[in-house]
């Protein structure tokens, strides 16, 4: 039986405890090479319930870097955080998905994730994305909410789609389409202003 890709958490989920230096300065990065690999690898295996071969990771790297991030602690070089995403047809629309997003414990809660997750869904909307999807553990509270912060909805429950037999939510982000109500004399920038309110743009 194959891993379900798709954010299966590990069970230990504390979120701060032994945090790193608050104010330490983060550096992000979109994916760049071979070298990058081993820290994705090393950061999902630790955190992530689902275990994933190499060729799952390849294949996601490989087809899709532009949507791979991480992010290093400035102070020491160290690889902290990473989020890794696919995009592609399906069902006859063009989708994102978040395959992996995990952030080390003692730099947690200070919105690593959060940037980690809105450069990917910036990468995807800019690239024609109609929607991003991703599956999260119904147990995984952290993530839960912070998806849901970022307008994430629950679109289905998945029974036992994880090798440890917890349940799964489909979460999905609708993203804003041109409005056809808008006057068709706007100019570009009064549009724009209208459509300010969302946190990728
Ligand atoms: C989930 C995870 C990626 C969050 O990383 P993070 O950098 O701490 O997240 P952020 O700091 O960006 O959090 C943003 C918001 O999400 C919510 N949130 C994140 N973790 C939370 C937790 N453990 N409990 C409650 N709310 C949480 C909060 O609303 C938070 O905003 P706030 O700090 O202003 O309250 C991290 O806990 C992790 O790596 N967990 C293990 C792997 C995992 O579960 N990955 C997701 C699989 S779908």
């Amino acid at each position: 039986m194959s891993a379900a890709v798709g954010c299966g958490a590990s069970s230990s989920l504390s979120r701060g405890g032994g945090r790193a230096d608050e104010g330490g300065e983060i550096a992000y990065v979109s994916y760049g090479g071979e070298q990058h690999l081993p820290l994705v690898m090393s950061l999902v295996d630790a955190e992530l319930s689902e275990p994933y071969s190499i060729f799952t990771y390849r294949y996601f790297v490989y087809l899709w870097p532009q949507l791979t991030f991480l992010a290093f602690d400035a102070k020491d070089g160290k690889c902290v955080g990473t989020v890794v995403c696919k995009m592609g047809e399906h069902r006859g629309a063009f989708r994102g998905y978040i395959a992996m997003l995990v952030v080390l414990k003692p730099y947690r809660g200070r919105g690593i994730a959060t940037e980690l997750v809105t450069r990917s869904i910036r990468v995807m909307m800019e690239s024609g994305c109609e929607e991003v999807t991703l599956e999260a553990e119904v147990t995984n509270k952290g993530a839960l909410a912070l998806y849901g912060r970022l307008g994430f909805i629950r679109a289905k429950r998945l029974y036992r789609y994880y090798l440890n037999g917890v349940d799964a939510f489909r979460l999905k982000l609708l993203f804003p389409r041109p409005d056809p109500g808008l006057p068709p004399m706007m100019t570009g920038s009064e549009r724009d202003d209208q459509q300010m309110d969302s946190p990728y743009l």
